[in-house]
């Protein structure tokens, strides 16, 4: 086993820096928005994976069902010599492939690039401790940022699980798509997890759990700001809204305020009307045509195209061209 240090792109100046930045201008802009990122602090990366385990939140179980059937294939069809997780959380499903290419042999080295640096101390030394002779090389970074410094050389495959593609928006996503067709060799693949369109009386309740974990989740964001900034957020005066958008195809989460509220953060003072919502979070979900053809844009083959029993949940192999 070994774990090395972990390589910090992200140190607190930037992640602070660049939390600034979102905050001046998502709470400035109209209608209110902050990017999703910032719900993963410890408590917030916790708070993530006790959803996964909600009886309505469907995409984990759904990805690791396909990911437990196409490992093997996945792992002989890629023959992959380094795997780089992008977004890669607690890296538990990831352990399906890891089993697959520790069968074949032939995996040396495993790369998990997270924002959030106490989510990726606990994976790679939990990881390290159970795959013996596996590398591990933990990366602090953010995936729409620090694709330029994954490690070159060797079958690479870049897997990017858990939906996580669809909390970019459609032009971010076309860019993150460029961005790592560039950053690979023709010959290297990428996996990629999407929640897929249907019936919104099944993907609304999974991000609106009847426990109230979502919910938790979803203001913990204002918990960042507070601590992270000396915002003075009163978390209690918002409500969590899951909102389904069917032009969009996306579900959209909000804290809405339940009456007027005003909030000193950096040198702003930010007012919100009663019912005042900021938007949090998009989640799009997607049709298997539309992703293989976005892939295409970007100058990625999609091979394979896997789905859960259920047909919730999709999982495209793809190979750089
Ligand atoms: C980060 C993509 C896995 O969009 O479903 C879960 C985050 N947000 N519940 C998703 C999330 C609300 C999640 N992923």
């Amino acid at each position: 086993m070994s774990t090395e240090p972990l390589k910090i792109h992200l140190d607190d100046r930037d992640i602070g820096r660049s939390l600034r930045h979102d905050v001046r201008v998502g709470l400035t802009g109209v209608p209110k928005w902050l990017p999703p990122k910032w719900f993963y602090d410890a408590r917030g990366s916790e708070l993530f994976e006790e959803i996964t385990r909600l009886p309505e939140y469907y995409p984990t179980r759904a990805e690791r069902a396909v990911l437990a059937t196409h490992a093997t294939e996945i792992a002989e069809l890629t023959g992959a010599k380094t795997l780089i997780e992008l977004g890669s959380g607690s890296s538990e499903k990831t352990r399906l492939l890891l089993d697959a290419f520790t069968r074949r042999r032939g995996l040396g080295t495993f790369v998990p690039l997270d924002v959030s640096a106490s989510a990726l101390a606990a994976s790679t030394a939990a990881l390290a401790a159970d795959y013996a002779g596996l590398r591990v090389r933990g990366i602090v970074g953010d995936f729409t940022r620090h694709l330029d410094r994954l490690p070159a050389g060797g079958r690479r495959l870049v897997i990017f699980l858990g939906g996580t593609i669809g909390n970019l928006l459609p032009a971010e996503r076309a860019e993150f798509l460029t961005r790592t067709r560039a950053a690979l060799e023709v010959g290297d693949w990428l996996l990629v997890g999407t929640d897929l369109v249907k019936d919104p009386a099944v993907i609304v309740p999974a991000y609106d759990d009847e426990a109230g974990v979502t919910a938790e989740f979803n203001r913990n964001v204002l918990r960042v700001l507070n601590r992270e900034l000396g915002a003075d957020f009163d978390p209690a005066a918002f409500t969590h809204v899951a909102l389904w958008d069917p032009e969009q195809e996306w579900i959209e989460m909000r804290l809405r305020a339940q009456r007027p509220v005003r909030v000193r953060v950096l040198d702003l003072d930010v007012a919100f009307a009663e019912g005042e919502e900021l938007r949090t979070e998009v989640s799009a979900k997607f049709h298997p045509e539309g992703i293989a053809a976005e892939l295409a844009s970007a100058g990625l083959h999609a091979e394979r195209f896997w789905t859960d029993p259920d047909d919730l949940f999709g999982v495209t192999l793809a190979r750089a061209d």
